[in-house]
């Protein structure tokens, strides 16, 4: 009994079965905010980095300094958000870190406010005129 178990769980082993996580398709999300003026260039750097979509939004928001000290557009603002651009990437897992160094090459200024990239799992997702999912899909 006990025999026949370790057999199967070696077979499961050996076939990449246990190799993927239990949920997700091993697709990334990247949501990076970032300066509006540098959207060309990270846009740029993505294309170079072989993204084939991306998903831009207008945003606003504030980090650690609330929006205080930072300037935009030569005026120091007066309320705490700053306008800022989202940008959106899902992309498989073996090209989020060509992805994540696009963006921050692209879009650092080493200034305040140059922005945060955040990344999470994608669970599904469907390519709405082939019906493709997964993967495939992206
Ligand atoms: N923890 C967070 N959650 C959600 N959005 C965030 C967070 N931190 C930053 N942001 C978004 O990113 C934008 C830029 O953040 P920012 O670069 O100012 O972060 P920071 O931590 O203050 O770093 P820095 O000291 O370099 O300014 C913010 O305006 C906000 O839209
Ligand atoms: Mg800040």
């Amino acid at each position: 009994m006990l025999h026949l178990l370790e057999e199967r769980i070696e077979r499961s082993r050996l076939s990449g079965a246990t190799r993927k996580p239990a949920t997700g398709l091993n697709v990334k999300k990247i949501e990076a905010i970032i300066k509006p003026f540098k959207l060309d260039e990270v846009k740029e750097a993505l294309q170079a980095a072989g993204m084939v979509g991306i998903t831009v939004t207008e945003a606003k928001g504030f980090g650690r300094q609330k929006g205080h000290t930072e300037l935009y557009r030569g005026a120091e603002y007066v309320v705490d958000f700053l306008p800022k651009i989202k940008v959106e990437v899902v992309l498989n897992d073996d090209q989020l870190a060509a992805g994540m160094d696009a963006i921050r090459k692209a879009a650092q200024t080493g200034r305040i406010g140059d922005g945060k990239i955040f990344v999470t799992n994608i669970e599904n997702a469907v390519r709405i005129r082939t019906g493709e999912t997964g993967p495939d899909a992206i």
